[in-house]
């Protein structure tokens, strides 16, 4: 089946929005998300093109979307165990041979507590060059790399290897998209002050009038 890039890409179940937010915190009267929940959300780093065009195509996002938004990777690093399945007990032939020796050197086994950076050519700088990885097979993750090997999506990583402006432009668009994914107000929901952990009650205070305000400000409009 041909599936255009302006075409919403859902073809399979979607996870409900009510398994979002499932739980709750008594003391603060938040709800947070289940651990279930959030895996359920959250495609892995095995995930290849197409389950990432089924999952995000769910929440509405289209294939240059969802090649915009791996661009996150062109800064940051990762722990081994996130793309050791990709090198033992045996390699993926679609990674470069080079790069997969260095990341033996750097992961030596399966189970490897080390880390190592996602965008080999600029892991530091906020760039387009995560995308000549993936034309040059040297992407972390399959979730990475197979945007590159799917043909539903190669044209879209060449068109951002190449133009800069154009992912930068494309970026922001598919963030702003996201952050208006199910927006949580309130005591529905909080800004983290650490991205990986939930917020104390300490900051929970001050982030939490952040956005109200906001949303306040938005509805005077
Ligand atoms: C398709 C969905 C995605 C998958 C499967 C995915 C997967 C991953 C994985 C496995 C890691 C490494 C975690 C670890 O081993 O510690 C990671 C790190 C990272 N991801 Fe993603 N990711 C996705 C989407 C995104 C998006 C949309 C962004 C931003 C727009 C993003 C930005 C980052 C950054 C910056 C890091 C590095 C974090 C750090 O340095 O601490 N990712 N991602």
């Amino acid at each position: 089946m041909y599936l255009s890039r302006t075409t919403p890409l859902v073809f399979g179940p979607c996870v409900g929005e009510d398994d979002c937010i499932l739980g709750a915190c008594a003391s603060r009267g938040l709800s947070f998300a289940t651990r279930n929940a959030t895996l359920a959300n959250l495609p892995p780093p095995t995930a290849n093109t197409t389950r990432l065009l089924i999952d995000l195509g769910c929440k509405n996002f289209y294939a240059t979307d969802v090649v915009a938004l791996s661009g996150g990777h062109t800064i940051g690093i990762s722990h081994c165990t996130s793309s050791t399945s990709r090198l033992y007990p045996i390699q993926d032939p679609t990674m470069d041979k080079t790069f997969a020796n260095n990341l033996k050197g750097t992961c030596p086994t399966a189970n490897s507590t080390n880390n190592t950076v996602v965008d080999i050519r600029s892991p530091n700088l906020f760039d387009n060059r995560y995308y000549v990885d993936l034309m040059n097979r040297q992407g972390l993750f399959t979730s990475n790399q197979d945007l590159y090997t799917d043909r539903r999506t190669r044209d879209i990583v060449t068109g951002f290897a190449v133009n800069q402006s154009l992912f930068f432009e494309k970026f922001v668009f598919a963030m702003i998209k996201m952050c208006q994914l199910s927006v949580l107000t309130g005591t529905q929901g909080e800004i983290r002050a650490n991205c990986s952990a939930r917020n104390t009650n300490n900051n929970n205070n001050y982030l939490g009038s952040v956005v109200d305000e906001g949303f306040e400000a938005v509805s005077q409009l």
